[in-house]
């Protein structure tokens, strides 16, 4: 393939990369900006394929069958809940393949043997690998420390290591002051591998000390990392695309973040550098006293007497799938003219968005589904709150408790209303691994077993 038309078959793909992620910025258009994406990658595949050597197809062939294989197996099989999981697992292949090129293209350095001549070409280069491997370990690091903390191998709550600010900061200069040494040496293998654990060791640092109700800027985060090792492997190859390509998601996962970080109040600097400057990432067990519980009847009952109700929905109603029941129980309760409506955190449940697809899914009225600024100031007016399997999105705590690691979090203020009732299966803390001094509150009842149980025992009594 000829390079002006490997050009243009590039900037059609980034421009069309644009589009794609103009079109995920709002959720009429998603799919749209999906297929735009999809088609540019594939132009870019077929381009990128087509300028190298003939020989090498039979492998390029075998790499992508195999990759196609075990793509489309986990598309097919991954649940909804599961889908940060799924991401943070492919940006740590996307950090783990930046490590690789860099060593690669180092070696393909040392191969040349032209190490003597330290011109400013050679200089640059020995940048780039040494950034990429760089950025690239912490990525493949944290990305993993992030899938296991999602699955739940690891524990949710931060790491809190004595003296950690001064770890991180330590490793910070070693690699600085290692890039200058590499450099000035025209590259050095052993400094590359002393730096590549250090990388790792901060990724799996960084990550491990952040709490888990931070988790969601995390993987947005890692995003944003992902793109600048994708980037940073461009260079080492060469590829504009890659570059193009790596700088889009770079920025736009900071982007994200960042705005993450002003939804959630958090310090975006504070949360890059795992949790850095705070101790109040580190939770304590405090005794909250007793808790009520309430039986299905009388939560029937209760719900017939009221006149409005406000649902807060969290991650175990996605986990129960009891979305439908919910659904049923707002159209009856609807149907004898109570105030049926929907509060929905920013970060509730796994993904950004998740209950609203949810709701979606079960055909509940938009114009009943608000957000949590919508929705705040009218608690002191509400009759009863469902919290139907959310923890960390109504804990008290955010606002009444400057030590809780979740202090400062907006949250759904749901204390407020006359009666709370709380759908969960046991007094097990959320997600941010923190109690929720809700549940011992005294307008606060328990309602255990499985949501979509429950919920649908309530619906037969209504
Ligand atoms: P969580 O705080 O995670 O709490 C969910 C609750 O659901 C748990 O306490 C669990 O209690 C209950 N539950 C689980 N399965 C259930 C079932 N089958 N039936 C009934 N209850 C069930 O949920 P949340 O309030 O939605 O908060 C989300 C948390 O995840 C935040 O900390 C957020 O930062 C984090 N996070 C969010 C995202 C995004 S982008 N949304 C991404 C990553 C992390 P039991 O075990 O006692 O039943």
């Amino acid at each position: 393939m000829s390079l002006g038309l490997l050009s243009a078959a590039y900037i059609i793909a980034g421009v069309l990369f644009v589009f794609a992620l103009a079109g995920l910025s709002k959720q009429e258009s998603a799919r749209r900006g999906n297929k735009f994406g999809m088609v540019g990658m594939a132009i870019a595949l077929v381009a990128t394929i087509l300028t190298i050597d003939p020989h090498a197809y039979v492998y390029i062939l075998i790499a992508m069958v195999i990759g196609a294989l075990i793509g489309t197996r986990v598309a097919l099989k991954v649940e909804m809940t599961g889908m940060p999981e799924l991401i943070a697992s492919l940006h740590s292949l996307v950090g783990l393949a930046a490590v690789i090129v860099g060593y690669n293209t180092f070696i393909h350095i040392l191969a040349l043997g032209n190490m003597a001549s330290l011109d400013s070409m050679l200089k640059i280069e020995l940048t780039e690998i040494y950034l990429g491997v760089f950025i690239g370990g912490v990525t493949f690091t944290g990305s993993i420390v992030a899938f296991g903390k999602l699955r739940g191998i690891i524990t949710s709550k931060a790491l809190c290591l004595p003296g950690r600010n001064i770890m991180n900061l330590t490793a910070i200069i070693l690699v600085l002051a290692g890039m200058v040494l590499f450099v000035i040496m025209g590259g050095n293998l052993i400094i590359l591998a002393v730096m590549t654990v250090i990388s790792f060791l901060l990724g799996l640092h960084l990550v491990a000390a952040i709490g888990g109700a931070d988790m969601p800027v995390v993987i947005s985060m890692l995003n944003s990392y992902s793109g600048w090792a994708a980037a940073a492997a461009g260079f080492m190859l060469s590829n504009d695309l890659l570059i193009i390509t790596g700088a889009l998601v770079g920025s736009s996962g900071a982007i994200l973040s960042y705005i993450m970080c002003q939804a959630m109040n958090r310090s975006f600097i504070s949360v890059i550098l795992g949790g850095f400057g705070g101790t109040k990432q580190c939770a304590v067990d405090i005794d909250y006293g007793e808790y009520r519980e309430m039986s299905i009847d009388e939560v029937a009952e209760l719900l017939k007497n009221s006149k409005s109700i406000v649902i807060t929905p969290g991650y175990g109603m996605a986990v129960a799938q009891a979305q439908y029941p919910v659904a049923d129980i707002t159209r009856k309760l609807r149907e004898r003219g109570i105030n049926v409506r929907f509060g929905i955190h920013p970060v509730a449940g796994r993904l950004p968005g998740h209950m609203n697809v949810l709701l979606a899914e079960a055909k509940v009225p938009y114009d009943i589904v608000l957000e949590m600024d919508e929705i705040n100031e009218d608690f002191p007016d509400t009759d009863v709150v469902l919290v139907i399997g959310a923890n960390d999105t109504v804990n008290p705590s955010a606002k009444e408790d400057p030590n809780s690691p979740i202090a400062g979090m907006p949250v759904l203020e749901v204390w407020k209303a006359q009666t709370v009732i709380n759908f969960k299966r046991s007094m097990n803390p959320g997600y941010a691994g923190v109690q929720n001094p809700l549940f011992f509150k005294e307008n606060s009842y328990m309602c255990f077993g499985d949501a979509k149980a429950t919920v649908e025992e309530i619906l037969k009594k209504i």
